[in-house]
């Protein structure tokens, strides 16, 4: 293979990418999963190095990982019954066990007292139900020799790199088509030379040439990666708000009932993730036995039943939607073209005002029933009247309207307040 440059390299995967990425920006909903030997500490993925746990006595924990067989189909299965389109796996994290059958070193799954090899079993899984597929990598490693070594001594650069490009070949190799290269914190080198990320990128997609490649091997690639907030990257860049289930931790770690996520958090992250054509890749850590935490289940299946009846907002095309400040409190927006999805989280009532829409309003409805909500529109004022008392959703209290306008609709905050909040 012939290594292109990096501007040349840039242009010819730019040149494809509305194509590769076709499916995810219209997946918008994924799940993350953090498995690995920390899960039988249950104190946080970064345990090893946040107690200063050494090498030797934390890479004793591969006797004990035992998980059930195909426990990945427990997570396939909810992630489908999520409305969840597809995964991504750690198949590596910073601790360095590798969770599938590797030639390049004894720390993993099948070579240990798990016997098995575990990215086959996702794989399987995912196919099973239908979920597109995505490997996490970390580039950080916490247990090979020359993980930090590397960043001062030229041979042991060398051997971390052909370690590297060698577990990256192997999960581009091994297990049919990829769909997602998901790389993290890529220390200690500070640079895409230092990694060789251009080169190891290019033999990643010259093994799956459909496959999307997030940015953190110190090359922007194919989308952004906003980390624990769900926050738009640049206008026409694809981005994938990453957040844990609990505030607290990536890897299992029960966290108290006060800090999960509900449904109605999860909405509310789907709102922001869809109104800015981002998407939503939302982890659960299983348990050292592979189970799905019980505070994951409840809210993921009632998202999955919302989304059942509410999934044209969130799902396929949409186009960035006016944000909610200035507009109203009640809820927020997507939009597919000249249609606005209103996620009403706050039923108000009989009636609901919604400001600084001055383009015509042609209808308005209830997106489930699709029953005519009466309506009138003065200036940048629009009332909705006569609705039900309380929020028609009973599935999690966020109720969707569609406004449907005779144009691409324009907003503009506080558009008739006097001068007093102008550039507000
Ligand atoms: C961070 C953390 C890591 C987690 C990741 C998910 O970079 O180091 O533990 O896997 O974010 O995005």
């Amino acid at each position: 293979m012939t290594l292109k440059r990096k501007a040349e390299y840039e242009k010819s995967v730019a040149r494809t990418r509305e194509k590769r990425m076709r499916w995810w920006r219209e997946a918008r909903y994924g799940m993350f999963v953090h498995w690995g030997l920390y899960a039988l500490l249950e104190r946080n993925e970064w345990v090893q190095a946040i107690e200063c746990i050494p090498v030797k006595e934390y890479e004793k924990l591969a006797q004990k990982f035992k998980p059930k067989p195909n426990a990945a189909r427990e997570w396939a299965k909810l992630a489908r019954d999520a409305g969840m389109k597809y995964m991504v796996m750690t198949t590596k994290h910073h601790e360095g066990f590798c969770l599938w059958d590797t030639q390049q070193t004894n720390y993993n799954s099948v070579k240990t007292a798990c016997g098995r090899d575990l990215v086959r079993e996702y794989v399987d899984a995912c196919r099973e139900f239908g979920l597109k597929i995505g490997f996490y990598y970390s580039l950080m490693d916490w247990h090979h020799p020359d993980g930090g070594r590397c960043a001062y001594d030229p041979e042991a650069r060398r051997r971390f790199l052909d370690f590297t490009t060698g577990c990256v070949r192997e999960l581009m190799s091994n297990y049919g088509k990829i769909d997602i290269l998901w790389y993290d914190v890529a220390l200690p080198f500070k640079s895409y030379e230092g990694w060789e990320s251009l080169a190891m990128n290019q033999t990643a997609r010259g093994l799956q040439p459909h496959i999307m490649i997030n940015d953190r091997s110190r090359l922007d690639e194919d989308f952004s990666t906003p980390e624990g907030s769900v926050s738009p990257a640049e206008s026409g860049r694809g981005w994938e708000a990453c957040m844990t289930f609990n505030d607290t931790s990536w890897g299992y770690m029960p966290a108290a009932a006060q800090d999960r996520w509900t449904d109605r958090d999860i909405l509310k992250m789907l709102c922001t993730a869809s109104g800015g054509c981002g998407n939503l890749l939302l982890n659960i850590g299983p348990a050292p036995d592979g189970s799905v935490p019980e505070e994951a289940v409840a809210p993921l299946k009632n998202v999955g039943k919302w989304l059942a009846k509410n999934g044209q907002a969130v799902y396929g095309k949409v186009d960035p939607a006016p944000s909610n400040f200035g507009a109203s409190a009640s809820g927020a927006f997507s939009r597919t073209g000249k249609r606005i999805y209103f996620w009403v989280r706050c039923w108000p009532g009989r009636e609901m005002g919604i400001g600084g829409f001055k383009t015509k309003l042609k209808s308005a409805r209830f997106h489930v029933g699709g029953e005519k909500i009466d309506f009138e529109q003065d200036g940048a004022r629009i009332i909705l009247k006569n609705m039900p008392r309380t929020s028609p959703d009973k599935i999690a209290g966020v109720t969707m309207i569609e406004l449907e306008f005779a144009a691409v609709p324009k907003h503009q905050a506080f558009a008739t307040t006097p001068p007093l909040l102008e550039g507000f």
